[in-house]
């Protein structure tokens, strides 16, 4: 919000059915630009009178770790990251207009990493120790009306390590300033759920809780309109109600021949609630509706609208790479767009709650979410994790992890903790039994809607989780191998395979033979001792942890047993922190089916090839080995029965797929020149690829994900930067320096080449190519412009790119 306040927002109605224009009295103002920002402590800093002039100014989301430099001394380790934590302090400053008064006004955070204490005007609102849960506070009886407001922000990231992964520091989640009248709908205040759901009709279940002035009683009429995605009304009731200061109440409404959420077509209905007094609407709220029925079976699995679906999902830490843990939409959704291209229809937010806007996009992109709450529960994993805030925050936390987030027709399972330390402990230390059952009865207070779930890493029966009898669904985390006893352990109970694979990979490297698998470390407490100098890892998937397993192995496990409702694969993109098997230098993880830069590695083509109806040839790797070396050629691929290799014209033979191998391979005797392949069902041709030997490099090119932006100061274009040949073919080990220009209206927002050991930092205007491969995110400005994007290496063509900002 700029300084000038609209006390009413004149929104007219989009829908097509309301009769006249209406005035929403109910405004949600983005609160996110001009903050003023001081990485450092200074007692003074949540007075009013304080100078903050000199501060940095900035916009949120922010992430002031991503800024920093890496070292293996911080104290977050490399576990965490490598990068900075410490103390920051944000102020803003913002005029209320006199007549804004009698109005509710409160502030909105999605989530500030951590220990936050917010002040208004000098005064304290309030403190949360958790980084990761969106919080509320009501400004109304401290602001000045018609005056000069400030906003003080302190975060606290100074004790560390607190995490097992980059964790981010900052007011990184979005703020807003919402305003309404004294009779409004409270934060998170509906409930919608959907208890009969059928081809003709669905019932659609409202709870609305209302807040109004205490000691009036006020009568109200309370609407309920439900209008489908093209702005329709299609269902709507309407209720005279006594408002009491704290109102409930219950409504339910059929809707005829209901469009039902699935993954595949995520239909979104709107739920607008309205609260009229003497015939003047005082409130509206929007909540956003998918009506779906599912439900888990012991032996069939989950099933979605009453049809048998396995759910093939990963797992994501929050950071966004080059961009730190900063949330922007664009940068999720081009990741669930990545993912949804793979065939993946779901998402663990290992281990936290993730940004609302994240499960916006997943509602709307036909995510089915695993919603996790916890890593760690009273027993620490770190020194200064959130163990020392479980007693006195646990309860509050997830009540209102539930609360922001039972709305969303995506979220399908709750996952109350992520192997838990109190999984373990005999006689009078079962603790986990106890807390197992009080935070199953925290969540099935507010929601019996969804299962509930741990992810254990110790999965037998003596597990004091799964002791507890609390659990609906029963999580696995790796143990791909014991999934077919399950049963035989856990007699009718239903499976989900919380957490799987683990694997190990660094983008474009391979070491052979492809068939000799390496298990980096040893075992899960030994150092690495006889890793490769250069810190990589082989993406011929053959190299995983003793813990985990390879992705073709995890994916024969659960795609040919229905008893598996599904798999989250140990992780959709590489995330900072963990670098696993190695130590410093490297600093970021390696089990991403993408690099840190969100670039395939080569399994990503293997889920598409099982997980999509396209026909997929993928043949790696690269073609620059020395003459006369065996190197091992794979393909995956689909909607074929055989693939044909050749080598210069000559064939190496035609291969099938083997019982319930996912993939195909030739022992090849290098030669420089063209490999080809060529799949075919019936014998036609269903796809060719080439691989060619590439020469000297010679050239960088640029591709963008997207060449039209929005001018609005967020959106992103994420340009792939690729060094060539002259005859574009990739050259493998490229590793220059590249230079990005940027003219016109936008900034470069970052840098990355998916290395897990690069110290270049992410907000520089260069980058080292890494495998071949570089990436610019450029951020629109607020004006329309044509954007020129220029990448520059000595003795290399430069690459060019023109982006459209309107
Ligand atoms: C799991 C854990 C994850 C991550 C992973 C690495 O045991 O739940 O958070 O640490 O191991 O393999």
């Amino acid at each position: 919000m700029k300084k000038r306040f609209l006390p009413f927002l004149f929104i007219f109605s989009l829908f097509s059915n309301a009769i006249l224009a209406q005035v929403n009295p109910r405004e949600e103002a983005d609160f996110n630009k001009g903050w003023k920002f001081y990485l450092g402590d200074d007692a003074q800093a949540s007075t009013i009178s304080f100078t903050d002039q000199n501060w940095r100014t900035l916009d949120l989301p922010h992430d002031w770790g991503i800024e920093g430099s890496f070292s293996k001394d911080h104290p977050a380790t490399v576990g965490g990251g490598a990068l900075p934590g410490g103390i920051g302090w944000y102020r803003k400053t913002f005029t209320v207009p006199a007549n804004a008064k009698g109005k509710q006004i409160a502030i909105d955070f999605d989530g500030v990493y951590r220990n936050s204490e917010v002040w208004i005007n000098g005064h304290f609102l309030g403190k949360r120790p958790n980084g990761y849960v969106a919080f509320r506070y009501d400004l109304s009886p401290y602001l000045k009306f018609g005056g000069k407001n400030i906003i003080a922000v302190k975060v606290d990231n100074s004790k560390q390590p607190n995490a097992r992964w980059y964790t981010g520091s900052g007011i990184y989640r979005d703020v807003k300033l919402i305003t309404t009248n004294a009779t409004y709908v409270e934060q998170w205040g509906t409930f919608v759920t959907t208890p009969v759901v059928n081809k003709n009709a669905a019932t659609v279940k409202m709870e609305i809780s209302i807040k109004s002035p205490a000691k009036k009683i006020q009568q109200a009429i309370v609407k309920t309109l439900i209008y489908d995605k093209d702005g329709k009304l299609v269902a709507s009731a309407s209720e005279p109600v006594k408002l009491t200061g704290s109102t409930k109440l219950s409504k339910q409404i059929e809707v005829a021949n209901p469009n039902l959420w699935s993954d595949k077509q995520p239909y979104l209905y709107t739920v607008e609630t309205q609260i009229l007094v003497n015939k003047v609407l005082v409130d509206s709220y929007h909540t956003s509706l998918g009506i779906r029925s599912f439900s888990f079976d012991a032996e069939r699995g989950f099933i979605l609208n009453g049809k048998e679906l396995k759910i093939r999902g990963v797992c994501n830490h929050h950071d966004l790479g080059a961009l730190g843990t900063a949330f922007n939409v664009r940068a999720a959704e081009r990741q669930l767009e990545i993912l949804k291209s793979m065939g993946c229809n779901a998402l663990r937010t290992s281990h936290n709650p993730p940004a609302a806007a994240l499960l916006d996009l997943c509602d709307k992109m036909g995510f089915i979410v695993m919603n996790e709450s916890f890593d760690m529960w009273a027993k620490k994993k770190s020194d200064f994790d959130y163990h020392l805030d479980w007693d006195k925050w646990h309860k509050k936390d997830l009540e209102d992890q539930i609360l922001r987030d039972r709305n969303h027709p995506s979220v399908f399972i709750w996952s109350v903790g992520n192997e838990i330390q109190e999984q373990w402990g005999t006689g009078a230390d079962t603790v986990g039994r106890v807390i197992t059952r009080e935070l199953v009865g925290i969540v099935k207070d507010l929601d019996t809607t969804r299962p509930i779930t741990t992810a254990n890493n110790d999965i037998n029966i003596y597990n004091n989780l799964i002791k507890s009898g609390a659990l609906d669904i029963i999580g696995y985390n790796y143990n791909h191998d014991k999934w077919k006893d399950f049963h035989k352990t856990y007699p009718g109970k239903k499976l989900i395979a919380t957490e799987t694979t683990s694997a190990l990979q660094t983008r474009g490297h391979y070491d052979n033979p492809a068939d000799s698998v390496r298990i980096w470390p040893t075992a899960w407490d030994k150092p690495l001792l006889t890793g490769n100098a250069d810190f990589s890892c082989s993406a011929y998937d053959n190299c995983y942890t003793p813990w985990g397993s390879s992705h073709e192995q995890t994916l024969i496990a659960s795609e040919y047993n229905p008893a598996v409702s599904g798999i989250f694969v140990w992780t959709g993109f590489d995330y900072l922190g963990e670098p696993t098997p190695y130590e410093w230098p490297a600093r970021s993880s390696y089990f991403g089916i993408m690099d840190l830069a969100g670039f395939p590695k080569d399994v990503y083509h293997l889920y598409k090839s099982v997980w999509t109806d396209e026909a997929v040839l993928h043949v790696f790797p690269h073609w620059n080995w020395k003459v006369g070396q065996t190197v091992d050629v794979l393909a995956y691929f689909s909607q074929a029965d055989e693939v044909e290799l050749y080598l210069n014209g000559i064939s190496l033979g035609k291969k099938s797929k083997q019982g319930q191998d996912m993939k195909v391979s030739w022992k090849v005797k290098y030669a420089s020149g063209e490999l080809k392949a060529v799949s075919r069902k019936n014998g036609t041709v269903v796809l060719e690829k080439v691989i060619r030997t590439a020469g000297p490099a010679a050239k960088i090119m640029l591709s963008a994900d997207r060449s039209k932006l929005a001018a609005d100061g967020k959106d992103l274009s994420f340009i792939t930067v690729k060094v060539m040949d002259k005859d574009g073919n990739l050259i493998p080990d490229a590793d220059h320096s590249i230079e990005f220009k940027i003219e016109g209206v936008a900034v470069l927002a970052g840098v990355d080449n998916g290395s897990p050991i690069s110290h270049e930092s992410f907000k520089a205007s260069h980058r080292k190519a890494f495998n071949g491969l570089a990436l610019a995110i450029i951020k629109s400005g607020r004006k329309a412009s044509t954007v020129k994007v220029v990448a520059l290496s000595q003795g290399l063509e430069s690459g060019v790119i023109t982006l459209d900002i309107k």
